[in-house]
């Protein structure tokens, strides 16, 4: 069975300023909130640090998110390098017409952000005691 991450990161419902001509939520929306639920749970590793996001990886759209759905973003890191992480993001929703309230995967991306000094160069993610 394919493990999901389940550390919930961010939570929205989105409007129909979201949408695409075919009325559903627009991708780049999601994109967007996939970039931000991710480096919410990178940041944990080091509050300290500012990230920027470097690459978008795998990014699957499953199936449609609707305006009105209750969009949840499950994020885990998978990988920590010396001055960049991953985030495996996973986006879920519940259909406003659907009284069990099941939760259906919709998208899955691999965020990799970096960590930036004050001059936007790459520095370690993590302070010197936790490497
Ligand atoms: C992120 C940025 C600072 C990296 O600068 P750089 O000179 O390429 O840095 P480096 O080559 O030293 O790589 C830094 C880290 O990023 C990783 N990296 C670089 N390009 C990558 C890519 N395409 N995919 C995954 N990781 C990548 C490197 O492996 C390295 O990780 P490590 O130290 O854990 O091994 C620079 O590319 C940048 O400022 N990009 C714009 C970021 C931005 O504005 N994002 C917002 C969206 S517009």
């Amino acid at each position: 069975m394919t493990e999901y991450p389940r550390e919930l990161a961010l939570r929205t419902i989105l409007l129909p300023r979201d949408t695409n001509a075919q009325g559903t939520v627009f991708g780049g929306v999601i994109l967007s909130h996939i970039d931000l639920a991710g480096v919410v749970q990178v940041r944990k590793l080091n509050p300290a640090r500012r990230f920027v996001t470097v690459a978008m990886d795998e990014v699957i759209f499953h199936e449609p998110v609707f305006v009105g759905d209750l969009v949840s973003f499950y994020t885990q890191v998978v990988h920590v390098g010396r001055t960049s992480a991953k985030a495996q993001v996973c986006v879920f929703v519940q259909r406003t017409d659907d009284a069990d309230g099941e939760e259906v995967r919709v998208t899955e991306a691999e965020v990799t952000y970096v960590a930036v000094d004050e001059n936007r160069r790459p520095i370690p993610v993590l302070r010197a005691s936790q490497r």
